[in-house]
């Protein structure tokens, strides 16, 4: 068998798909039907009168649970900054200081680059290397000297990106709780107060990519998510019992809502499982900004989201015991992990 070592990119090309990554005949990433292919995310106009934004931010949340923002106020130069900064690390060679002292499989490590999933997935692996930054907000100077700063600038980029990218996040929520009915900074509290996450996905060229995954079925386990989705497709939204291919339009985020966030509107927000896919001819780069609740949060559904049609659908827990708990996904294909949360709340 090919010796990926740690990392699948420090490999300059692979002749073959080493067995650890091979899916079960089951899990395979199926293709998509000619109705999912068709259907793309809705794509609502941040820079709208208030009104209208709050109820498109709503209408879109409630319609696939992923939407595009554009006119956000995240200039598009430091979007493609970030891009080429985070592609210009994952060229690097894996023995560059920088990127040998960040390399751990250490989950407490707050700053580390590593191989695989986020999740426990049981031993398979996954088509995917990732370097993950941790955003304590207010910014701290000591945690920013640790972030990685090859190629030149990176740092920087990382915190211009970090801040503007969590506006964004905030405006959104702010929206959502306007919208149903709630006080504006509703969701600016502890929900929201964590550690901003930074998950720089790196998916090299994969030999196979109708064996493989980047990223398996998932649902995010924090709040809410913004996505900076780089050039190159490769993510899919589950809709229907199906897969749908996201394209997204220019300067866009990909948004979508976390567990914590289904959870508190006692499932008005649902959280959707989602994937990522490789192909073989182009790296692909993406950025996950996961705005956190903080460790000792503690998130049930709210009563004004619970009523006689709604009663209450969800357990009440700590947040770091929820990331204890669901560290664990739905290998492979499953399509349902997100109307499962109850009943996976159920048994544990
Ligand atoms: C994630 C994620 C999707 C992508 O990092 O949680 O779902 O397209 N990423 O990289
Ligand atoms: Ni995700």
């Amino acid at each position: 068998m090919e010796n990926t070592g740690p990392l699948i990119h420090s490999t300059p090309s692979h002749a073959s798909l080493p067995a650890a990554f091979v899916l079960a005949a089951d899990k395979l990433p199926p293709a998509s039907t000619a109705a999912a292919a068709a259907v793309s995310l809705p794509v609502v106009d941040l820079s709208l009168p208030r009104d209208e934004a709050r109820r498109a931010v709503l209408a879109a949340g409630k319609d696939i649970g992923f939407f595009q923002v554009v006119n956000h106020g995240v200039p598009a130069e430091t979007m493609r900054a970030m891009e080429e900064l985070c592609e210009g690390f994952f060229r690097l060679p894996a023995s560059e200081p920088g990127k040998a002292a960040l390399l751990s499989e250490d989950k407490k490590k707050p700053n580390r680059l590593f191989s695989g999933v986020t999740y426990d997935t049981g031993g398979q692996k996954y088509w995917r290397d990732c370097l993950r930054i941790a955003c304590p907000f207010p910014l701290d100077p000591s945690m920013i000297n640790q972030w990685p700063d090859n190629p030149l600038g990176l740092r920087a980029v990382i915190e211009k990106f970090t801040v503007q990218t969590r506006s964004v996040g905030m405006e959104i929520l702010k929206l959502l709780s306007e919208g149903t009915g709630l006080q504006p900074d509703y969701f600016c509290g502890d929900i929201a107060g964590g550690d901003v996450i930074l998950n720089v996905n790196h998916y090299p060229p994969c030999p196979n990519p109708e064996k493989a995954l980047g990223q398996p079925p998932h649902c995010d386990r924090n709040l809410i998510t913004l996505l900076l989705p780089g050039s190159v497709n490769g993510l899919e939204v589950a809709c229907n019992g199906d897969w749908i291919k996201v394209n997204p339009v220019d300067n866009a985020f990909v948004v979508n809502f976390g567990q914590q966030l289904e959870v508190v509107t006692n499932g008005l927000l649902k959280s959707v499982e989602h994937r990522a896919v490789t192909n073989s001819v182009k790296a692909r780069t993406s950025v996950a900004t996961f705005i956190m609740p903080t460790e000792d949060c503690v998130i049930g559904p709210d009563e004004r989201f619970v009523n006689e049609e709604n009663p209450v659908g969800y357990r009440t827990t700590v947040f770091s015991d929820f990331m204890r708990i669901y560290n664990v996904v739905n290998l492979g294909a499953s399509l349902n992990l997100t109307t499962n949360l109850k009943d996976v709340q159920k048994e544990v």
